[in-house]
């Protein structure tokens, strides 16, 4: 493989409004989370008509798949605090494709937009990562973040028997593990900052049942592991660039490959 190829960073999801089209499931996911969002609105404490309600979508991609999320609690804050703005920050990595984001949201696609919908909604967009502080200290009533927390900030050691960390085993798994550990707690640190006394999360991650199932009862990984296995049989790929396909949802700058 050419080290051009070894070099490429690709760490963002496919741009053009590609990944709403065809992410299905996600959207799922985050119509099924939608309960746990008007719940916490519900809870949240009174606040004066003059002070703004902020919402963050953390690891948006291009918003569609939240937008009816969005428009639903929407909807509830100004229900609830008829004189309020509301602030909805989305955020993304800066490789993220921000201009499908701001065409979707100010209506520029099929998809209809909530904007025009409601008074007094503001979007904005942050290129900052969610491991670090989003917003202002004690500004934040309310983040939200489907499907993106599992991107790790760094690859703690490539797999050998496996190419995702799913999957891996034994000093690889319990690598991965402390990792997953350490940036979850930073995670949680920098909303602690960003939080308004009595504010709240609704952070929804993939994640292994006690049965060992992830995503579907088909272990998809599983059936990539093989592929890329058959690959360097064949010769179409050696030992050492298999071995360096660990594949983990990553966020950082890396040369393997992106996430799910
Ligand atoms: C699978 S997509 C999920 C998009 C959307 N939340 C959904 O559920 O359909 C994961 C998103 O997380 C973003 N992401 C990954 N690491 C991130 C980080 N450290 N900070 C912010 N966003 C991140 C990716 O760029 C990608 O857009």
């Amino acid at each position: 493989m050419a080290e051009s190829t070894l070099q490429a960073v690709n760490v963002a999801m496919r741009g053009g409004g590609y990944y709403s089209a065809v992410t299905k499931g996600a959207k799922d996911v985050i119509d099924g989370a939608t309960p746990l969002v008007l719940d916490a609105i519900r809870h949240l404490p009174d606040a004066a008509a003059t002070t703004p309600f902020t919402l963050t979508d953390m690891g948006c991609a291009d918003g569609g798949t939240s937008l009816d999320m969005v428009r639903q609690a929407i909807t509830a804050v100004r229900d609830r605090w008829p004189h309020r703005s509301i602030c909805i920050v989305y955020t993304d990595q800066p490789r993220n494709d921000y201009n499908s984001l701001f065409h979707l949201i100010h209506g520029l696609t099929p998809l209809p937009s909530y904007l025009d919908e409601i008074k007094d909604v503001h979007v904005l967009a942050s290129a900052t990562s969610f491991y670090r502080q989003i917003l202002p200290a004690g500004t934040l009533d309310l983040g939200f973040s489907a499907t993106a927390m599992h991107w790790l900030s760094r690859k703690p050691c490539d797999l050998t028997h496996h190419i995702h960390a799913l999957c891996a085993a034994g000093a690889e798994l319990a690598a991965f593990a402390e990792q997953g550990q350490r940036d979850w707690e930073t995670i949680l640190l920098q909303r602690a900052h960003e939080l308004k006394p009595g504010g709240r999360l609704v952070l929804v991650n993939f994640c292994k049942d006690e049965a060992g199932q992830y995503t579907s009862r088909v272990h998809m990984f599983d059936t990539a592991n093989a592929l890329w296995r058959r690959f360097t049989t064949e010769g179409v790929l050696s030992v050492e660039e298999y071995v360096r396909m660990t594949h983990h949802s990553i966020t950082g700058p890396l040369r393997s490959s992106p996430g799910p």
